[in-house]
C-alpha cells in the first residue's frame, strides 16, 4: 500500500520514512503542503495519508479539506500529526476531514498500530466500492436484459398477431376465389344462353366486370399473406430484365430515359416467372408515374450482394431471413420521391396518392418478396427521387 509522509522537519520524515518502509509500505515523501497535494492529485496516488499539522505552504488542516473536496473516488485514510497538548490543533484536524490523529513526539507501536487501522479502513471501503460497482452494473445488467425480454416479448406478439391474420386472410380469399369461379361461370353461361341483342346481356357484362375485379382483389390478398401458388423456377435476373425492355419501354412515356445498369454474368435465383415480372412492372410504372409529365430518368441495376442480420433490420418485411448472397433488383427514379408519412404506408394495401391508383402495387410486390423469402428496401427524399431494391436468395448455379 502506498503511503504518503507530509512533514517539514527532516529528522522526523527519515525516521518515518524508514519505519513505514520497514513496515513493508510503499513510501512517498513531501517536505512541504504544497509538495504533499501535488502528488495527492497525481494519478495512482497514495491512500494512505500521514500529515503534519504546521507546514510551509499549505498547512495540514488546510490539505485535509482539500483532500476531502477531491472527488476521484480513492479510498483514502489521513492520520494528522499534531504537537502533544494541541486539542485544538487535533479537533480542527479532525473536523477538516482528517480520520485519525497522533501526537509527536509519536510512539513507535502506536504509530505502527495506527498505521494498521488505516489500512484495514482502506481495505473495507475499496471492497465497498468494488460491491457497489458489482451491484451498480448487474442492476445495468438486469435491466438491460429485461428491456430486450419486453422487446422480444413484443416482437414475438406482433409474430402471432400476423399469422393469425395471415392463415385468417389467406382462407377467406381463397373461399372467395372458390365462391366467384361459381358466379362467373354462370354469368358466363347465363351470357352464352342469352339471345342476341338481350337487353340483360349489358347487366350481366357489367356484374361480370365486377366479379372478375374482385376475383382479382382476392388474388391479390394472397399475394400480399405470400400464400399465392407459386411456380418456381430458376430465373437469370440479367436475362429477365433484358426479356422485358420493350415491355418497359411501352409502360413509360416519352420524356422518361430507361437505363439498364445489368451485370455481366448472370444472376439466378428460384422464382415465380409471372410474379416476378408483376413486381418489376409494378415498380417501373410506379417510377414512372413519380416522374410524371417532367424529364427523368428510371435506372435499372441488378446485382449480387450479402446481407446480415443487421442488413434485415433495414428491410421490409422483418421476417427472420438467413444471412447469405442475395440477388437484387433495383429500381431508382428521378420522380418526386416520397415524405416520411407515404414511407410509412407505402405497402399499406390500398394506399395511394394518386387519382387513378388503386393502392394495390407495393401491396402486391411485399406479398410477392414474402412467398420468396426475398425482402424489399426503399430510399426515398421528398424532391430527390426512389429507390426500391428487391431480394432474392442467391443460387450459385443454375
Ligand atoms: N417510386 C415512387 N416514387 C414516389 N412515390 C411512390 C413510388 N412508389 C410508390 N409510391 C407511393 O406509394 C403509393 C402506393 O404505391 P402502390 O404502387 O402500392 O399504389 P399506386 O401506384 O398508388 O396504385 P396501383 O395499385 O395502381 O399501383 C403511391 O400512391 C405513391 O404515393
Ligand atoms: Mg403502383
Amino acid at each position: 500500500m502506498k503511503v504518503l509522509i507530509a512533514e517539514d522537519d527532516k529528522n522526523a520524515r527519515i525516521l518515518l520514512e524508514c519505519m513505514l518502509a520497514d513496515w513493508g509500505y510503499d513510501v512517498v515523501v513531501a517536505c512541504d503542503g504544497n509538495e504533499a497535494w501535488e502528488l495527492i492529485t497525481t494519478p495512482d496516488s497514495p491512500s494512505l495519508l500521514i500529515i503534519d499539522w504546521m507546514m510551509p505552504g499549505i498547512d495540514g488542516v488546510e490539505l485535509c479539506r482539500r483532500i476531502c473536496q477531491v472527488d476521484d473516488n480513492v479510498p483514502r485514510f489521513i492520520i494528522l500529526l499534531t504537537a502533544i497538548g494541541n486539542k485544538k490543533a487535533t479537533a480542527w484536524g479532525l473536523e477538516a476531514g482528517a480520520d485519525d490523529y497522533i501526537t509527536k513526539p509519536f510512539d513507535h507501536n502506536e504509530l505502527r498500530a495506527r498505521v494498521g487501522v488505516g489500512k484495514r479502513v482502506i481495505k473495507l471501503q475499496s471492497a465497498l466500492a468494488n460491491n457497489v460497482k458489482r451491484l451498480e452494473l448487474e442492476i445495468t445488467n438486469r435491466k438491460r436484459a429485461e428491456e430486450e425480454r419486453l422487446k422480444l416479448e413484443a416482437q414475438i406478439q406482433q409474430a402471432q398477431k400476423f399469422e393469425s391474420l395471415n392463415v385468417m386472410a389467406g382462407s377467406i380469399a381463397h373461399n372467395f376465389n372458390n365462391l366467384l369461379t361459381g358466379v362467373l361461370g354462370n354469368l358466363d353461361l347465363a351470357l352464352s344462353r342469352l339471345p342476341t341483342g338481350s337487353p340483360v346481356s349489358k347487366s350481366i357484362r357489367a356484374a361480370d366486370k365486377v366479379a372478375k375485379r374482385a376475383a382479382e382483389l382476392s388474388t391479390l390478398m394472397l399475394t400480399y399473406v405470400g400464400q399465392r401458388k407459386v411456380n418456381m423456377q430458376t430465373i437469370n435476373m440479367v436475362e429477365m430484365a433484358e426479356e422485358m425492355t420493350a415491355m418497359l419501354e411501352m409502360a413509360v412515356s416519352k420524356n422518361v430515359v430507361l437505363k439498364f445498369n445489368l451485370s455481366p454474368e448472370p444472376v439466378f435465383f428460384k422464382g415465380d416467372p409471372v410474379q416476378i415480372r408483376q413486381v418489376i412492372m409494378n415498380l417501373v410504372t410506379n417510377a414512372a408515374e413519380a416522374i410524371g409529365d417532367a424529364d427523368g430518368t428510371i435506372t435499372l441495376t441488378t446485382d449480387t450482394i450479402f446481407c446480415d442480420h443487421a442488413c434485415f433490420q433495414q428491410l421490409f418485411p422483418d421476417d427472420d431471413l438467413p444471412d447469405g448472397k442475395y440477388v437484387c433488383f433495383e429500381v431508382s427514379d428521378t420522380g418526386c420521391g416520397m415524405d416520411e408519412e407515404t414511407l410509412a404506408k407505402v405497402f399499406d394495401p390500398f394506399f395511394t396518392t394518386k387519382f387513378t391508383g388503386r393502392g394495390l402495387g407495393m401491396a402486391a410486390v411485399l406479398g410477392i418478396q414474402r412467398a420468396h423469402r426475398g425482402a424489399v428496401s426503399l430510399n426515398s427524399q421528398p424532391g430527390k427521387g426512389t429507390t426500391v431494391r428487391v431480394l432474392f436468395p442467391a443460387l450459385d448455379a443454375p
